[in-house]
């Protein structure tokens, strides 16, 4: 039963453009790659049917194929015939819910990600792209008129099939972004110069779309509130481009969006290394601009009470969330039905980014192994037909994820755990800098796993008799991985020198300062290292952080990447590239040589205090075999089966669970 006294304000209804919503959740434009071969999937229909479903008010899909020059495989078709029956389904599926379908009109522009320029790309001015430096092709006036004619009539199409209305994606460092800005707009024609000539595009746009697809249908704009850049759009910038396009009365509402396609492209996704909701002081500054427009909140709010209070203190309209209804669906359903403690919080890794940006994978989620199944709504799993004995071994995020879902489908589970709390390395990431909303994954799980009648043996390492003696019909291993001393390192002097994740376990109680260099021997390039560094610096006069590749934070996206690099400098962590240490007998004493590992040169850390090394792991399944010896049936999940992050780890847990 929903409580409308547990967030009022929340769960209050809002009208935009006549229409009707049940609520004030707004799922923001995300990316999938769930679409395939220009048209609709069962799996795009199903992801943002399960969020209708889950209680959102209004979606707002991924940027569509809106114009024919937009010809990208993932991007459905919007411009001709082609998918009328997919689009009428996928609209159907979601309005069904009550709640309104918005498709994104977005073009990147000259932005690319990925390494290399893109040569079909269109701008304002032959200016290079801030990332991959793409010089776009500038677009002629011509060329501009018929891009919003395409992208109207488009749009009529898709209020044809049922979508509720549109939304234009002028943030991010996108296209419309360009033309606003006057950092990649120098057109001396009546589509740049000034405050007019740069709006121009967008203006001319939305009176066509008002022209063809009448009132009663919702315009929305998301518009950039502050994109970093100097000589670009700061909030000083941004407030009278919204006032401007909003104007005339034909913008339903207003979305504002941080970051571009620059070096501050990381603010467009906030991390857990900033405060939560962190955007919402300059909202509440920018929506002065715009007054009698209804307004958006977006930005790392992941929290229903948090949400609840924007809106009541008035500061938007709507709450805008992406990545937080991507890690749970249910997220408004659960929590007005005073549920909240039962949601899978967004943990704001920006795996999801990843996934898409940089594996070319439909969109993932550390803390939702099921985003796009079916189903996914509150998901609980249905019972097995036959009820097993299942022994887990190890209480990480592949284990939990395991003996949650096999008890909740009434096996009979005992979960061992060597260290005496749940949660494994993720729980040592979540007590370093930036990682505390990861406790999110293993508080979810545990419950879970208690709620459906799991056994813990914590603090046990279990051995192959402890678990034989269980009569086990299957052992999920689940045992992670261990940092492998690197080659410089000496056999006789290991004991010396700790791996950084022991190491960091063993410093987090330490209090007060300490002289002298830490350094940290880097072959990980993953987010953990680096927030140990930070760690680190608070404690030691100096943090070094040496790697033999040619730069840092590789197997990261770029997104985080960009936080990475950025307090690396504001702390000032030193960084030395392309270098292995020397172990000598000097080490000892305090002195740590390095060597460049393409042409020898050397240099040395004279005041050497802490060593660690952060490198590849080493499965452990070293019970593996004597199990499998006894007819035990063994599956290998995470770390154990093959070193990765979290996102493998729940994944597999969470297949194993379910299918045993
Ligand atoms: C994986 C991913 C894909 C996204 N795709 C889009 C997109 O296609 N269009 C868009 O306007 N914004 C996109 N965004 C930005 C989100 O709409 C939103 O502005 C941002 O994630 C901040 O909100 P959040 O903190 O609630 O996630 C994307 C963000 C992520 C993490």
């Amino acid at each position: 039963m929903i409580d409308d006294t547990l967030y009022p304000s929340l769960l209050a209804p809002f009208t935009l453009a006549g229409k009707t919503l049940r609520n004030r959740v707004v799922h923001a434009s995300m990316t999938t790659l769930m679409g395939a071969n220009r048209g609709v999937t069962e799996q795009l229909i199903q992801y943002h049917a399960s969020r209708a479903r889950g209680g959102a008010a209004l979606i707002v899909t991924e940027p569509l194929s809106m114009a024919p020059h937009q010809n990208i495989p993932y991007k459905v078709r919007a411009w001709n015939d082609d998918n009328l029956d997919g689009l009428q389904r996928w609209a159907a599926a979601v309005e069904s819910h009550d709640c309104r379908l918005l498709g994104q009109i977005q073009d990147p522009g000259r932005g690319r990600h990925a390494p290399g320029r893109n040569p079909d790309a269109v701008g304002a001015s032959a200016l290079p792209d801030d990332l991959s430096w793409t010089v776009p092709h500038a677009l002629t006036a011509a060329e501009i008129r018929k891009m919003i004619d395409d992208f109207a009539r488009s749009a009529e199409r898709l209020q044809r099939c049922g979508f509720s209305g549109v939304e234009i994606s002028a943030g991010h460092g996108h296209l419309f972004h360009q033309f606003l800005s006057p950092w990649s707009n120098a057109r001396t024609d009546e589509y740049g110069g000034d405050l007019a000539g740069r709006t121009r595009f967008l203006a001319e746009l939305v009176a066509a779309l008002r022209a063809l697809c009448g009132r009663a249908f919702i315009v929305g704009l998301k518009l950039p509130g502050n994109d970093g850049v100097r000589g670009s759009i700061g909030p000083a910038e941004a407030a009278p481009i919204a006032a401007h396009l909003t104007a005339s009365g034909d913008v339903d509402y207003v979305c504002f969006a941080q970051g571009t396609h620059a070096r501050t492209l990381e603010l467009h996704v906030p991390d857990g290394n900033g405060p939560r909701a962190p955007y919402m002081p300059l909202i509440r500054v920018l929506r002065q601009a715009i007054p009698g427009v209804p307004v958006v909140a977006l930005g790392r709010i992941t929290d229903p009470a948090e949400a609840d209070a924007i809106i009541e203190r008035g500061d938007a309209e709507l709450v805008g969330l992406g990545r937080t209804l991507v890690a749970d669906p249910a997220w408004l359903s659960k929590a007005a039905r005073g549920r909240a403690h039962d949601i899978r919080y967004c943990v704001s890794c920006n795996t999801c980014w990843d996934t898409i940006v940089t594996q070319h994978k439909p969109i993932a989620c550390d803390n939702n192994p099921r985003v796009g199944a079916n189903a996914e709504v509150d998901w609980w799993p249905s019972p097995a037909s036959q009820r097993k004995r299942v022994v887990v071994v190890g209480a990480g995020v592949a284990g939990l994820e395991a003996a949650w879902v096999a008890a909740a489908r009434g096996h009979d589970v005992t979960a061992f755990g060597s260290s005496g709390e749940v949660g494994g390395k993720t729980r040592l990431r979540a007590l370093l800098p930036g990682g505390e909303a990861l406790s999110s994954v293993y508080d979810y799980q545990f419950a879970a796993a208690q709620r459906a009648g799991a056994r813990f043996e914590l603090g046990v390492t279990a051995t192959a008799a402890d678990i034989i003696a269980l009569r086990p019909d299957t052992v999920v291993l689940a045992a992670g991985a261990t940092m492998l001393p690197p080659r410089w390192l000496p056999h006789d002097v290991r004991d010396l020198v700790p791996d950084l994740r022991t190491a960091m376990s063993a410093m987090l109680g330490h209090r007060g300062k300490q002289g002298g260099a830490a350094v940290i021997f880097d072959m990980d390039h993953t987010e953990g290292t680096y927030a140990s560094a930070e760690l680190l610096r608070t404690i030691f006069d100096r943090v070094v952080v040496i790697t033999p590749r040619e730069s840092f934070a590789y197997d990261t996206a770029l997104v985080t990447r960009q936080g990475i690099m950025r307090r690396l400098h504001e702390q000032r962590i030193e960084t030395v590239v392309l270098s292995e240490p020397r172990w000598s007998a000097a080490c000892e004493d305090g002195a740590l040589e390095y060597e460049n590992v393409l042409h020898g040169g050397s240099g040395v850390i004279s005041d050497l205090a802490f060593l660690a090394y952060s490198t590849p792991r080493a499965p452990d399944y070293s019970l593996c075999e004597p199990l499998r010896a006894t007819g035990i049936e063994v599956r290998l999940v995470g770390d154990c089966l093959s070193p990765r992050g979290v996102l493998a780890a729940t994944a597999e847990g969470h297949a194993a669970g379910n299918s045993i």
